[in-house]
């Protein structure tokens, strides 16, 4: 999603800009680009491309102390220097993450008054709309109070207004923006990770706060009246966002999930803690919402929360939940799951649940976000900052959780997987890909909760390598998909449920002997003849947390698919880190 950087302090603006946007890198973009003053003039570069092309357009010898930047991932309008943003239309300059969705109304009655458009975004609309309503009332404050009730969608902007050379203007609805704090300096950002290198003390902005913000100080508005907000402090080290000697940071990612994975068993087992969790026992319907990854965590929830807690599950895409007839009733659960807390439709899917009085529980990554702030109840999955766009850690942990939710009232205990997880890293991955990187097919089978999982092994590989693949119930491949089945078709299977074994044992034969290259993800309790297979990738037993250790297997091997293919594996095409747009 778009990133947005301000600053605005006694040091070089462009040079915070500039290490703002590149921390915000992960979020996905397309185009960059910046606007500062310099010598009373407002002065913009962008592009599309990446920000270190932009800065090869940057005048050195620029050294302005108030700017705003911008990432831009393309909703409304190809990326191009026209579409990039920072906008600037009469008096106003501003950057945006969100979409103004009534931008086409807006736009007409603008170009009735006079105001015509160079591109074909929604933001640069909203520039002129803020400008059309700043030239008749000269308050920024009350502007941006009207546009609450005048632009639909979502948006965190930050404003910069000829000749106001010293302030810098925000706002927010639906999109995140925070306030880092810092003496003689604050910027603004979409997220922690673009403020951490020069302060830990930050506001979070919610909906319809204003802020005016300059070096020395900030008032923040909602409402129109000046409110005082809480400063937070940011606990994490700075490390947390380098790649520490690992090539990506999803490999860096995958590595980190022992420590955080047995940390948490740690925590959860050694202290007797599990009933900390809440109780979900009492609930007569569960469901779980989410997107991508997100909803495939709920995929693996329902498989343990109807096993161990007998409570029917019904696992929601987000996107969908919002637009089709629910029977959630008062007092149902709805838990929600997001890595970064700002997913849109997830938003919207929270909002729905607590129209009808459904509990929510948020699990949930990153502190304090928006869904973090709606949910009834958060469970924070302490995973730290997850720099890569496809998940890995945020995923096994949001798994755990859900895991030992189902799990809080049984008299369980979960011994550390520490030896398990090494044995699944210490894996030679090199050999299993050989067969699977210059496929244009790959196909992902299993039965019930190996299904679940292959639906995450099967969008791992997709996002990052580019190779299409498909994920199946085994059982269905014999009613019509088993077509597609030809001499060397890569097969991935995953086995690890000793009660249905055999009979995805049976599926992969029939693909065997269509002429399938089977390589089998498989717990080791379970005996498969060696003829059905070409490559095994071997999971130690573990009575409760096998979703966890076949994953961290699946992830590697499409980690290595795409390094193979010399993929952008941290910032894969088209993608966004937090999709913050419908
Ligand atoms: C994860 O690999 C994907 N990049 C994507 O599906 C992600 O899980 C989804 O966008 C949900 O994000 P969230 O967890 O931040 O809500």
């Amino acid at each position: 999603m778009c990133g947005i950087i301000g600053y605005v302090g006694k040091n070089n603006a462009l040079k915070a800009l500039i290490n703002g946007l590149k921390a915000l890198e992960y979020r996905g973009y397309d185009s960059v680009g910046v606007a500062y003053f310099l010598n009373d003039k407002i002065k913009i570069i962008k592009d599309k491309g990446r920000i270190n092309e932009l800065e090869n357009n940057i005048d050195i010898n620029d050294l302005p102390n108030i700017g705003i930047g911008h990432t831009r991932w393309a909703t409304h309008g190809v990326p191009n220097k026209i579409n990039a943003h920072p906008h600037s239309v009469g008096n106003i300059t501003l950057v945006h993450n969100g979409i103004i969705e009534n931008y086409l109304e807006l736009k007409e009655e603008l170009i009735k008054h006079d105001y015509n458009f160079k591109s074909d975004t929604d933001t640069e609309v909203a520039c002129a709309y803020i400008d059309y309503l700043y030239k008749n009332n000269n308050d920024m404050l009350k502007t941006l109070h009207e546009i609450q009730n005048i632009f639909i969608g979502s948006y965190a902007l930050c404003i910069l207004i000829n000749n106001d050379f010293n302030n810098i203007y925000i706002t927010k609805k639906g999109s995140p923006l925070i306030l880092g704090i810092n003496t003689d300096e604050k910027i603004i950002a979409s997220d922690i990770s673009a403020i951490i290198s020069y302060t830990k003390n930050y506001i979070i902005l919610e909906d319809n706060d204003i802020g005016i913000i300059n070096r020395d100080n900030y008032k923040i508005y909602n409402n129109n009246k000046l409110i005082n907000k809480e400063i937070l402090t940011f606990d994490k080290n700075i490390d947390s966002i380098s790649k520490d000697g690992y090539d990506h940071f999803m490999l860096k990612e995958i590595y980190e999930e022992n420590e955080l994975i047995n940390n948490t068993l740690n925590h959860y087992f050694n202290n007797n803690l599990l009933s900390s969790l809440p109780d979900i026992s009492k609930y007569k319907s569960i469901y779980i919402v989410g997107c991508g990854s997100a909803y495939n965590t709920g995929l693996v929830g329902k498989y343990y929360i109807e096993k161990y807690l007998n409570i029917p599950v019904y696992v929601e895409l987000a996107s969908e939940f919002r637009y089709k007839k629910l029977f959630i009733k008062e007092n149902d659960l709805v838990i929600a799951i997001s890595q970064s807390g700002e997913t849109a439709d997830t938003i919207e899917a929270v909002k729905i649940a607590k129209e009808r009085n459904a509990k929510v529980l948020g699990i949930i990554n990153t502190y304090q976000s928006t869904i973090a702030r709606l949910s009834d109840e958060v469970i924070y999955i302490n995973a730290g900052i997850e720099v890569a766009v496809a998940t890995t850690k945020a995923y096994s942990l949001q798994v755990l959780y859900l895991i030992l939710l189902a799990l809080r009232n049984s008299n369980i205990v979960i011994n550390n997987i520490d030896k398990e997880i090494n044995t699944i890293y210490n894996y030679d991955y090199k050999k299993y890909i050989k067969h699977l990187v210059n496929t244009e097919h790959i196909f992902f089978i299993g039965r019930g909760i190996d299904y679940y999982l292959s639906v995450e092994g099967c969008l791992k590989l997709k996002e990052i390598s580019y190779i299409h693949a498909e994920s199946y119930a085994a059982g269905e491949l014999k009613h019509g998909t088993i077509s597609l089945i030809d001499k060397g078709t890569p097969v991935i299977a995953i086995i690890t449920d000793n009660d249905i074994a055999k009979k995805t044992i049976s599926n992969i034969k029939e693909v065997k002997a269509r002429g399938a290259h089977v390589i089998i993800v498989a717990s080791d309790n379970i005996n498969i003849d060696k003829e059905i297979y070409d490559e095994i990738i071997s999971i130690p037993y573990n009575k409760y947390l096998l979703p966890i250790l076949s994953i961290i297997s699946m992830q590697l091997l499409s980690y290595y698919v795409a390094k193979e293919k010399k993929c952008d594996i941290d910032k894969p095409r088209n993608l966004a880190k937090s999709v913050t747009v419908e």
